[in-house]
């Protein structure tokens, strides 16, 4: 069977039939992929039950991984639960128990419940996420994406000349400032310097321009905070209305995959007492989004 690609809302998220993320893609598949994931920026695979080597090797055919050094502080070497190359996004500590509420790790977590692009925070941004549901709460817990492109073509005309060439700074501080975890660590607040990024985007094969936004961008070069803050969140507030947004309910087996450069996303809250164990894989982006002056 051929892949095939349902729509889930008009050109936003689309439903993958027709494949087995076990086994290895033929080049025509990988395409078909690619083209939905530009078109779509969000992709669904259902009944994908993947060990970690499947996933790493389904994430393979898409491009390089992400490799930055994992922040020690966050989670030290000797607490991982999962091997190289897959992140733990579970509420789970190293011998499967579900971490503690006053856990700084569960602080950490928490602060993907805001919307956010993966790896902003980083000198080049994330390309591909790809999650994978091995254990899913039985209430909440789903993951909302909101498509930046439609949001950008929707500003008005006044707005859409302000954001252009606009630089923000991206960091772990400031996202999780949000909620009020301010208490990091010297190594951590070094660790998290603020990085530049553009905040428009041009996707490298279609040419659209999207919003790049995250509740990690707490300033915008040249000009004042409370004036960048003030706009950040009026963007944000516009790019996640219910018509731009995609909502994933998950169930067990699930494969999401989303373009970063293209959306946003979020966490939605579950039962703090229930296990959830979702591992990620992510593609390294290309370049930086802002040039920086020789
Ligand atoms: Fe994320």
């Amino acid at each position: 069977m051929p892949i095939s690609i349902n729509p889930l809302r008009p050109g936003f998220a689309g439903e993958v039939a027709g494949i087995d993320c076990r086994r290895p893609l033929d080049p025509g598949e990988v395409a078909a992929i690619e083209e939905g994931m530009d078109r779509y920026a969000v992709l669904v695979f259902h009944d994908q039950p993947l060990s970690d080597a499947q996933q790493l090797a389904f994430t393979r055919h898409f491009g390089a991984l992400e490799s930055y050094p994992t922040p020690g502080h966050i989670r030290r070497p000797q607490e991982q639960r999962l091997g190289p190359g897959i992140a733990d996004f579970s509420n789970l500590d190293k011998e499967g128990k579900i971490l503690s509420a006053e856990d700084r790790l569960w602080f950490f977590k928490l602060g993907d419940r805001l919307w956010h692009s993966d790896s902003s925070f980083r000198p080049i941004p994330a390309k591909y996420s790809l999650l994978s549901g091995r254990v899913i709460p039985s209430w909440g817990a789903d993951t909302e994406f909101a498509d930046m492109r439609a949001a950008y073509d929707a500003l008005d005309p006044r707005t859409k000349a302000m954001v252009e060439g606009l630089v923000c700074e991206h960091s772990l501080i400031y996202s999780r400032a949000a909620i009020g975890f301010t208490e990091l660590t010297p190594e951590e607040v070094a660790a998290f310097k603020p990085v530049r990024q553009a905040l428009v985007r041009s996707h490298p094969v279609t040419g659209r321009k999207s919003l790049f936004l995250a509740s990690h961008a707490g300033a915008i070069l040249g000009w004042t905070v409370p004036e960048a803050r003030m706009f950040l969140h009026e963007l944000t507030e516009h790019a996640t209305q219910r018509e731009f947004v995609y909502r994933h309910q998950w169930r067990v087996g699930d494969l999401v995959m989303w373009d970063n450069r293209q959306t946003m996303h979020r966490g939605r809250r579950f039962a703090q007492g229930e296990v959830r164990d979702v591992r990620r894989t992510t593609l390294a982006g290309d370049a930086p989004t802002v040039v920086e002056a020789a």
